[in-house]
């Protein structure tokens, strides 16, 4: 890529649109973000992110200032204006677990019909998560068909899946573990892979290139595999609590440093959430099944993971008896520490049975507050600190590992709650140290209840 400013547009400012966004400009290319969201376009161009990620509101707001990065709602100039357009909008559940694929389709048919009167070669890159055919069986007809042009030969095609973490998305855009390119032709891998040369340099990581279906089999395979990790130490967890002395953090440790199994996602707690995982997983089952394909392994990594916050409510009751009015204090709501996001979080699922045994509930998050009042509203009570939600209370729950969370001492649990009873949800505190000042019950760490 020589030394032009290279012109790049997203459809779709979601999470990953609006971060890939961000991290392209600052690397100086002009960046348009189209959206069909009048709010959201306004918000961005003011420098204001609707998402918490962090560093991503200094990096947005100076690139908008720097006029490297704008948001629109006109997607001809979104389209005129750029070589490369990325398509990073949405793809929900739908009820029966497969996913919802208008957004992609209503982003083909502008983008297609933009092409239409365009004579210079454009390439077109799918971000989303689409399950296998979708590049080739819905994207590249409709481009075609709304732009009377040919794919290949008039505009370029490519499925080009993210892999990024939320909480570390700017990060992960700019130093991911690996590109996979699923092409629809030479052409287009070799424009994808030079835009790549060009934002990482020498830095360029591993990467494969493949047709768009292998693409988009991938995505779905490596989250699969992730959350089995999950599940599968989650379990270990389980059996390690029935064995007095037993620690799934050493036994984590003890199968990670073979390199056959690696020492990530090896972290046990109360299961895992958010927007990606299970919506992937139910997904993924959703098609294989429709191509008469079981998977038992993924069913076996949902159902545990159905069941694993539920123990959070099997100790409370163990330790408490009967729930009803008991004073419940639960710290951390989001699906995981670094964001506001509370989609399937684990908390949700522990609240509502809480509920179910009519216990008092008060809440902290640090950064999930707001969004916590529209799942729970006047159900369950807020605090503005961790330290005030724990005052009085029968139990504390720790649900998210946020750093903060590490202050409040065992001297803090004693002095404040009416029953100084702890359970890590998230293996945040030290055993020995909170198991010799009060009673104190960890996931996956061998206790005698
Ligand atoms: C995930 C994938 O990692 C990413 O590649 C994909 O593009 C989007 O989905 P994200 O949803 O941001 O990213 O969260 P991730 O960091 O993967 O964690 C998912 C869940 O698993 C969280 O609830 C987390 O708390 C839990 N988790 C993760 C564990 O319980 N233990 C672990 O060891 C790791």
């Amino acid at each position: 890529m020589n030394n032009k400013t290279l012109k790049v547009a997203f459809f779709g400012l979601g999470y990953v649109g609006l971060t890939m966004a961000t991290s392209i400009a600052e690397r100086d290319a002009r960046v348009i973000g189209y959206d069909i969201d009048t709010e959201k376009v306004a918000k961005v161009n003011k420098g204001e992110t609707p998402i918490h990620e962090p560093n991503l509101s200094t990096l947005l707001r100076r690139n908008i200032v720097k006029k490297r990065f704008f948001a629109i709602e006109d997607p001809r100039k979104a389209v005129k204006e750029s070589e490369i357009i990325f398509i990073t909008v949405g793809t929900p559940s739908l009820q029966d677990g497969s996913i919802n694929l208008d957004y992609v389709k209503s982003a083909s048919e502008t983008i297609g019909k933009e092409l239409r009167d365009l004579e210079d070669y454009k390439l077109i890159v799918l971000r989303s998560t689409v399950t296998p055919g979708t590049t080739c069986n819905l994207l590249k007809p409709s481009l075609e068909a709304n732009s009377c042009r040919i794919c290949g030969k008039d505009f370029g095609l490519a499925y080009n899946p993210e892999f990024l973490r939320e909480g570390s998305a700017i990060k992960d855009t700019l130093h991911p573990d690996r590109l996979i390119i699923g092409e629809m032709d030479e052409k287009s891998g070799d424009a994808l892979e030079e835009f790549y040369q060009w934002l990482y340099h020498d830095e360029l990581p591993p990467t494969i290139r493949t047709n768009p279906d292998i693409a988009e089999l991938i995505k779905y395979a490596n989250n699969a595999f992730l959350a089995m990790k999950v599940s599968f130490i989650n379990q270990v967890a389980n059996l390690c609590q029935r064995i007095p002395n037993a620690d799934v953090e050493v036994i984590a440790k003890g199968i990670g440093l073979d390199r056959r199994i690696g020492p990530l996602f090896l972290k046990a707690g109360l299961g895992w959430g958010g927007s990606c995982l299970p919506k992937d997983l139910r997904a993924l089952l959703k098609f294989s099944r429709s191509k008469g394909v079981a998977l038992p392994l993924t069913e076996a990594t949902l159902f545990v993971n159905e069941i694993q916050p539920l123990n959070a409510v099997k100790i409370a009751e163990k330790l408490l008896g009967d729930l009803k009015d008991m004073r419940i204090a639960i710290l951390g709501l989001s699906f995981k520490p670094g964001t506001n996001d509370m989609r399937e979080a684990v908390s949700i699922k522990i609240v509502e049975e809480l509920l179910r045994r009519e216990a008092k509930i008060v809440t902290y998050d640090p950064v999930a507050m707001e969004n916590a009042r529209i799942v729970f509203g006047d159900r369950v009570g807020y605090s503005k600190s961790a330290l005030e939600c724990i005052n009085d209370a029968d139990c504390s729950i720790i649900i998210t590992e946020w750093p903060e969370f590490l202050k409040i001492k065992p001297k803090d649990f004693v002095s404040r709650m009416r029953n100084p009873i702890v359970i890590d949800g998230r293996r945040l505190y030290d055993p020995e140290d909170f198991s010799s000042k009060l009673r104190y019950v960890a996931i996956g760490f061998g206790s005698k209840i």
